[in-house]
């Protein structure tokens, strides 16, 4: 049953990824034409040929990049990532086309690589801004040739101006990058290279009049791409439901709709999913992990018990316990439901799918100790341990067994009546070693070292967090 399902799943990835191929082709077919055919006039049967052999040239390297990001190793392949890299090649394209008609040393031809960089990582926006350069390249050449005039001198430095200014940005801009150091670096690097044209256009031209001519186009080939990514990283974190950091630093905000009821309906669990948010980005931050993606993912890892608040208790102020009345059965479900339920709000208000998974994670398949417990002293037959474990799926990444570990630390430490540093220091060996061995870490590549640094990392954080203070005397 499994096994077909997964054919099922199969099919459909597939036909999803020869439809994002073929609209990004009909896409750049149709650039081609409004580029080369109604704005340059020139005769459609004159490029037909040219146009069919682009066809068979774009599809293949759009194949080719989904090829190596499925083997790469790197980004995790979704439809969603693919869909992605092809939008931003796409439409660095067409901006290109077009620009180019007003000079080539207009062209934006770092908008790819600057976009997946932070979108994807260096792989990815290395091999993504390649292809691109490729396709740009032999669509000018192509038509250049076709029309009976010879390969543009500026193509080739313009294509290798490209690559090296796209190398080097690829390796310097990741997702950690803060806004205005990506602005600086876009612009720097872009700069950098631009003696690249400049040699060129010496070289072949042998004339310092044309030269003059052409610099003035510079500023649009220096800061184009960096403008251009600017503007079209909201709509892509929107369209595609993907995070940068400044997207998941918007997510932190108290005032976000989600995080405004919690805050209202259940003000325990929203301050508990604050103290979570703290430590887990001190860990992230200990094991080089995005540190804004932990933050985010424990805002809204407990966005579940808004399905019934008063069930959990932190939100029970001075109150009858509503689990009194029930069996350890019923309470338990109510209690475990919480992570898919969280999952589920999650996709309601648009939370990034990243986030809403980790929400779903963040219990894996432990038990609940506390409801099992109840269950063995109300009866005398046999209980299985099993009916009283959380649904699943067990993290997936090291982030979320992160949040998973800040998680039952926080809960357990804050019960705790003293703090002193070495109960503190068991309690969290303890949280780990059990999840260890119910084999909660057995889907992400995180390490002993990892968790060793996790642990000390969080034991030192409680310090802060409960530190001694005088009790002030009463005047
Ligand atoms: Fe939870
Ligand atoms: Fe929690």
């Amino acid at each position: 049953m499994n096994e077909i399902k997964q054919i099922e799943n199969n099919k459909k990835t597939n036909l999803a990824n020869i439809m994002i191929i073929a609209v990004c082709v009909i896409f750049m077919l149709a650039i081609m034409v409004i580029r080369f055919n109604i704005i340059d006039k020139r005769a459609f049967d004159e490029t037909i040929f040219i146009y069919l052999s682009l066809v068979a040239v774009f599809s293949l390297c759009f194949t080719v990049v989904l090829f190596a990001l499925k083997h790469l190793n790197t980004v995790r392949y979704t439809v969603k990532v693919f869909g992605l890299i092809c939008f931003v090649i796409s439409i660095t394209y067409a901006i290109c086309i077009f620009i180019e008609k007003l000079s080539p040393y207009a062209m934006p031809v770092t908008l790819a690589v600057l976009l997946l960089s932070v979108f994807t990582d260096t792989k990815v926006a290395f091999l993504g801004n390649v292809f691109c350069v490729l396709m740009l390249y032999i669509t000018l050449m192509s038509l250049a040739i076709s029309g009976g005039q010879q390969m543009p001198y500026w193509l080739l430095p313009m294509m290798v101006f490209a690559i090296t200014a796209g190398t080097i940005l690829s390796i310097t801009v990741n997702r950690d990058t803060r806004r205005l150091t990506f602005i600086f670096f876009g612009i720097l690097i872009n700069t950098a290279c631009l003696p690249l044209l400049i040699i060129n256009e010496l070289i072949t031209q042998f004339s310092f009049s044309e030269l003059i001519n052409v610099l003035p186009y510079a500023p649009s080939l220096i800061f184009g791409s960096v403008l251009f990514a600017l503007m079209l990283q909201p709509i892509i974190e929107v369209a595609f439901n993907v995070n940068s950091n400044f997207r998941l630093m918007e997510l932190c905000d108290h005032h976000r709709p989600l995080l405004l009821r919690l805050a209202k309906s259940a003000p325990g669990t929203f301050n508990h999913s604050l103290t979570v948010a703290n430590l887990a980005e001190t860990c992230a931050r200990a094991i080089n992990e995005n540190t804004y993606f932990a933050r985010a993912a424990a805002y809204y890892h407990d966005v579940g018990k808004l399905k019934n608040t008063r069930y959990f208790k932190e939100n029970q102020f001075n109150e009858a316990n509503p689990h009194d009345g029930l069996t350890p059965e019923v309470s338990c479900d109510i209690i475990r439901k919480h992570a898919s339920q969280g999952a589920d709000i999650c996709k309601e208000y648009r939370i990034p799918q990243e986030i809403a998974v980790i929400t779903a994670e963040h219990h894996g398949t432990m038990p609940i100790a506390y409801f099992y417990n109840k269950a063995k002293e109300i009866t005398d037959r046999e209980v299985d341990i099993k009916d009283y474990r959380y649904f699943g799926p067990i993290p997936t990444s090291k982030v979320a067994a992160i949040i998973m570990i800040c998680d039952a630390a926080e809960a357990t430490v804050r019960a705790m009546k003293e703090h002193d540093y070495e109960k503190v220091e068991k309690i969290v060996k303890d949280i780990i070693d059990q999840r260890l061995r119910y084999g909660q870490f057995d889907n992400c590549d995180i390490t002993l070292k990892d968790l060793a640094t996790i642990k000390d990392t969080i034991v030192s954080a409680f310090g802060g967090l409960y530190h001694e203070r005088i009790q002030y005397p009463e005047v």
